[in-house]
């Protein structure tokens, strides 16, 4: 499949990779040269071999660890403001953010997790907060809450938009996404690309991805049906993220 690529979008995925290092300050002996060396093994090789490359040189596990602490801490102090407990986390993924956010400051108490179960191998009892299961048909935790967080789910999903109505029947005030959008930088294929290496080559999230990306405006659109889009933010020095993260918070 990655054979087929575009040599654009393995190009800059080999510049971006070069980014996320220097800024997770991995220790990888000749960035420049593993850097292009990852670059053809993709290329040529696929998802599989370059897993195992990158897990015997270690740059999985930093990748890994700049994503569970650097990302998670980034993400919470970025968001922190704009949320007011009570707090949905809407499919949570690890909770990592979310445990970042009680550490910055949000009572335990006074946020809950969902997820779909299974989909992480977390212990849910060991979080100290309350974690509940999304079903199949998306019905997530009736709160109250004021605020939801939804941070970078929606591309994930078949159809956002259901998710967004299940997210409406909350009742929640204020929301909270997080997306990463299409640019003239960072093109839909790129982000299906990123998506693919981060559940191939970083974890083994066996479910497929879905072709939901949008444009900052296209997601503007979606979410001004569903509220007021008072704040929109985008950062492109998000830890361990090869492109930028885009925040849009919707008061209804
Ligand atoms: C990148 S995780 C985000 C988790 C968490 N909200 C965060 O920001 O750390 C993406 C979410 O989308 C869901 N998802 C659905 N399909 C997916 C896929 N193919 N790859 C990755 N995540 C997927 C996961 O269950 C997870 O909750």
């Amino acid at each position: 499949m990655s054979a087929t690529l575009p040599g654009t979008v393995l190009d800059v995925f080999e510049e971006r990779m070069l980014d996320v290092w220097e800024r997770g300050r991995f220790e990888v002996s000749d960035p420049q040269g593993t850097a292009r060396l990852i670059h053809l093994l993709l290329e040529r090789e696929g998802f599989t071999t370059t897993a195992s490359v990158l897990a015997e040189s270690g740059i999985r596990s930093q990748w890994n660890r700049v994503l569970a602490e650097e990302r998670s801490n980034f993400l919470a102090s970025w968001l922190r403001p704009y949320l007011e407990a009570p707090v949905l986390d809407v499919l949570g993924g690890d909770f990592s953010v979310l445990r970042a956010l009680v550490t910055a400051g949000l009572p335990a108490d006074g946020v809950v997790g969902c997820e779909r179960l299974h989909a992480y191998e977390v212990d849910w009892a060991a979080q100290p907060f309350l974690v509940h299961d999304v079903a199949a048909e998306v019905a997530l935790p009736q709160g109250p809450f004021r605020s939801l967080l939804v941070s970078a789910v929606l591309h994930h999903e078949p159809d956002p938009g259901r998710l967004l109505d299940a997210a409406a029947r909350t009742g929640a005030g204020r929301w909270v996404v997080v997306e990463n959008c299409v640019d003239e930088s960072n093109t839909d294929a790129f982000h299906r690309y990123v998506d693919e290496f981060f559940n191939r080559c970083l974890n083994t999230f066996d479910v497929p991805c879905v072709d939901q990306h949008r444009t900052a405006t296209q997601w503007r659109e979606l979410l001004g049906g569903f509220g007021r889009v008072v704040h929109e933010e985008t950062r492109a020095d998000v830890p361990g993220m090869p492109f930028p993260y885009t925040l849009l918070v919707v008061d209804r």
